[in-house]
């Protein structure tokens, strides 16, 4: 048991922290975002009803995954309440890394504080950071309520590590508030129109209100900053955006080792890796493809290229790099756009 003085990893960051000694506010946009921010603060203690039970028969989330999963003849003979007990275990890995990601986000908000040059970003960056402390609150608390917090995957965590370690703020908005932020909205977007577990709909309504202000953030501060850089500069943001994404898009290759947690998770539901494996193996021979949890969606389509593009992020240089990987660089903004207003939420 770790005590609360022993921390499980320490980094070293090169962060510059500066004050801002002027506190005018100049732009509408950052300041309409920050009074919106204010205005919808919640509190989860109160706003979130805890006493609504969670009911481990009807999965927390039923997707791809989930189905393709049962179909594993191993799977589908499990007696019921085994199969309750992996449903339970697989939504607990899932939501693991909404919360590890969020605990990322918390202090990724807490760097940019430090990190941006003008009071109205510092003031932005003071909501966002209460705003995950929230979210960190609430999804360790649901996952209580399922069966346990599992590791993080290493690409969130490696990708997360070099966007606290970046040497530049903006680097940090672009890894947090656009690429993992991206990935987290569309997550938990996919996730609420999926799950029956009201206590789960309301967390995830309460949570995507707020991401998608975050995500707003980065686009509208980021662009700004990106547009006064230095062309080399701005190469070298451009090269850490393509390297974050390309982080992702290897981790979701087919083919790609199966996640240690994923086998935790198995073990945990008592059901034997080799086993397993042999059923999944059995059902390909007959033609079905099985998916099997890599890490979350990824809406780089309609999400996070669409931003790296509009805040000037994809130089012409690095559109190259992105060809040589294979990863289309879409430009179409209708779901973002629709995301910024809230409209693509219920
Ligand atoms: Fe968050
Ligand atoms: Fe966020």
């Amino acid at each position: 048991m770790t005590t609360r003085w022993e921390t499980s990893d320490v980094l070293q960051t090169p962060m510059e922290i500066c004050w801002q000694f002027a506190y005018e506010i100049d732009s509408d946009k950052l300041k309409a975002l920050y009074a919106k921010a204010k205005r919808h603060q919640w509190d989860a203690e109160v706003d979130i009803d805890w006493s609504l039970s969670v009911d481990p028969s009807r999965p927390p989330m039923d997707d791809d995954i989930i189905s393709g999963i049962m179909r594993v003849p191993l799977i589908a003979q499990l007696s019921r309440s085994q199969r309750e007990q992996l449903l339970a275990h697989l939504a607990a890995h899932r939501l693991s890394q909404f919360l590890h990601g969020e605990q990322g986000a918390l202090m990724t908000a807490a760097a940019l504080t430090h990190a941006v040059p003008d009071y109205q970003g510092k003031l932005y960056a003071a909501t966002q950071t209460m705003d995950e402390a929230r979210h960190v609150e609430v999804y360790a608390r649901y996952i209580q309520k399922l069966a346990m917090i599992y590791p993080m995957t290493e690409v969130l965590k490696h990708i997360i590590d070099r966007t606290l370690t970046a040497q530049h703020w903006v680097k940090t908005a672009i890894g947090m508030n656009m690429i993992v932020e991206g990935l987290a909205l569309a997550s938990f977007h996919n996730m609420l129109r999926v799950t029956p577990c009201e206590l789960l709909r309301s967390i995830l309504r309460g949570v995507l209100r707020d991401e998608s202000r975050h995500v707003g953030f980065g686009s509208l501060y980021v662009g700004q900053a990106i547009a006064e850089m230095h062309p080399d500069e701005r190469e070298d943001v451009a090269d850490f955006a393509f390297e974050i994404v390309n982080l992702m898009r290897q981790a979701r290759r087919r083919g790609a080792p199966p996640d240690p947690g994923f086998l935790s998770v198995l073990d945990n539901s008592q059901i034997d890796r080799g086993d397993f494996w042999k059923s999944v193996a059995e059902l390909a021979a007959t033609g079905e493809r099985v998916e099997l949890p890599r890490d979350q969606v990824h809406p780089f389509k309609h999400l996070m290229m669409p931003a790296l593009v509009r805040v000037g992020a994809i130089t012409e240089r690095a559109r190259e790099r992105y060809r040589a990987e294979g990863i289309p660089v879409w430009e179409d903004r209708a779901t973002l756009e629709a995301f910024e207003r809230a409209e693509a939420l219920e």
